[in-house]
């Protein structure tokens, strides 16, 4: 993001105004934030509403400080003009002038709360969106924005970058605004990588990338100032200083920590003697048991992260903590589909500028939504199936007559199991073939529809669903007992 006017969609009508007025928070609601991330984010719903009101929070915090700081000045620039008038009709009966910090030390009294900030960990399994949400919330927002991968971060003086890094890409996309930096959002990427050795698996006398980058974050967290050099001119001759206080900036801190369900389990499960019940008998007897719709990471708690190698201090200042689930068939499924960029409505246009309409049947979509679940990568997994699933007929039907292209689920399942030779190809449509091409993507999906009803009729009327056996008992779910 660059420059420090709002520029967001949200802020569309408001550009000309400055930051965190009243005019452009009128556009701005936590559920406006949220429905914006919809158009982007599949699913996570209470990752995605718990952003939405942390940004939405920062906006007000900053209005309400910039509305102290203008009552502040107000009341100081009165009592000088007084103060001015005071000095201007010398009279006994008037009181010495106060010094000036006297006014300012008074001013400060200002009895509204000073809204404290809510700086944010998403965590949750790789491709599931971390990353994403926070690029998506950087696009609405109209307040300088830096994003930092904490892999290449080092403790001061090593090589790699230190954390004031932080601050100076902030402060760059502020255009060296020191005033809008100071209110800006920095997201730690992959802050997991953070984690201290012994839970990572390798040993050295100095932790010079993990637990001393937590330090030094911990003092950015906590408020510090930070003073960044900027090198200008043509050869770089000329270097500017900013000082820049952290006091104000929003955290928000993402990691996928692989392996944090194993820790909150065996946490769980400690507790299990007296808190959860398996069924007896049961393969799962012995582990613990959780509501249906609840997944682990829901548990997750400040000991956990400490145990998987986050100092407890830097947790400690990060109050809201929130998990991101892995995505299920169906997410994926929508994930291919739905968002305003998803990598069908990419592959389609893309298609369409060399005159080709791509349809995937149905069957195809959920086949392809099956297949980059199984690889266990997120949605991550997606563009590279598509890409593979494609190539060929990207490859040849540019400078062909062909002009519809479908791919139904004989293709996707084929390309996905068996060798190259053995796979079904796309079936091709000329010009004059568009009723044939549409024809075929109905039945496909007819079929599909068919199916679907069927089985829930079965459903409806209480038959087993196929391959389930009846006699067996379904296990049984316990619920968690605080
Ligand atoms: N919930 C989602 N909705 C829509 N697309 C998604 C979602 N999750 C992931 N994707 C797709 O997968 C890609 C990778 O996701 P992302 O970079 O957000 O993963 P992550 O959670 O940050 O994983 P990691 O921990 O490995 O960094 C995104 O660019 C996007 O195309
Ligand atoms: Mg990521």
């Amino acid at each position: 993001m660059t420059g420090a006017r709002p520029s967001g969609p949200l802020f569309r009508r408001a550009s000309t105004v400055p930051m965190f007025t009243y005019s452009n928070q009128q556009h701005l609601s936590p559920r406006a934030i949220k429905a914006y991330l919809d158009n982007y984010v599949i699913g996570q719903e209470h990752a995605k509403m718990v952003i939405a009101v942390a940004v939405y929070n920062h906006y007000l915090r900053a209005q309400n400080l910039e509305d102290r700081k203008r009552r502040m000045r107000k009341d100081f620039d009165s009592r000088l003009r007084s103060d001015a008038i005071i000095e201007d009709i010398p009279d006994e009966s008037v009181q010495p002038t106060q010094p000036k910090a006297f006014f300012v030390a008074e001013a400060e009294e200002d009895d509204t709360p000073v809204l404290e900030k809510t700086n944010v960990l998403l965590l949750g399994p790789t491709g599931s969106g971390k990353t994403l949400l926070m690029q998506t919330v950087a696009k609405v927002l109209g307040v300088p924005f830096a994003m930092v991968d904490c892999t290449s971060l080092t403790q001061a003086g090593y090589i790699g970058d230190d954390v004031d890094i932080c601050i100076q890409r902030l402060l760059a996309s502020a255009d060296y605004d020191v005033e809008k930096a100071e209110f800006g959002i920095v997201v730690l990427d992959e802050c997991d990588k953070l984690a201290k050795p012994a839970r990572v698996g390798f040993s050295s006398t100095k932790d010079i990338s993990g637990e001393g980058v937590q330090q030094a974050l911990l003092q950015m967290l906590e408020g510090s100032t930070v003073t960044v050099t900027r090198k200008s001119g043509t050869a770089g001759q000329t270097k500017e200083s900013y000082t820049v206080n952290t006091n104000n900036i929003l955290f928000v801190l993402s990691g996928a920590f692989v392996g944090l369900e194993n820790i909150i389990e065996e946490r769980v499960s400690d507790k299990h003697a007296i808190g959860f019940k398996a069924v007896p008998g049961s393969a799962a007897m012995g582990k613990f048991f959780m509501p249906s719709n609840a997944h682990v990471l829901n548990y997750v708690e400040v000991q956990d992260l400490t145990k998987y190698g986050m100092i407890p201090e830097l947790v400690g200042r990060i109050p809201h903590i929130s998990p991101l689930l892995p995505l299920s068939e169906a997410d994926m499924l929508r994930i291919i589909t739905e968002p305003k960029n998803s990598i069908m409505k990419q592959y389609e246009h893309s298609f369409k500028m060399f005159g080709v309409e791509l349809k995937f049947t149905t069957p195809a979509l959920q086949a392809l939504a099956k297949s980059a679940l199984e690889q266990g990568t997120g949605a991550r997994g997606l563009k590279g199936i598509m890409a593979r699933l494609l190539l060929n007929v990207n490859y040849e039907l540019p400078e062909s007559s062909t002009k519809y292209v479908l791919v139904t689920e004989n293709v996707v399942k084929t390309f996905m199991n068996t060798n190259e030779s053995d796979r079904a190809r796309p079936f091709y449509f000329s010009r004059g073939e568009q009723y044939k091409f549409l024809n075929e993507l109905a039945s496909e999906n007819q079929v599909a529809q068919a199916l679907l009803v069927e089985s829930q009729t079965r459903d409806r009327n209480g038959e087993s669903v196929s391959g389930q056996d009846e006699d067996e008992p379904t296990p049984q779910r316990v619920g968690f007992i605080e």
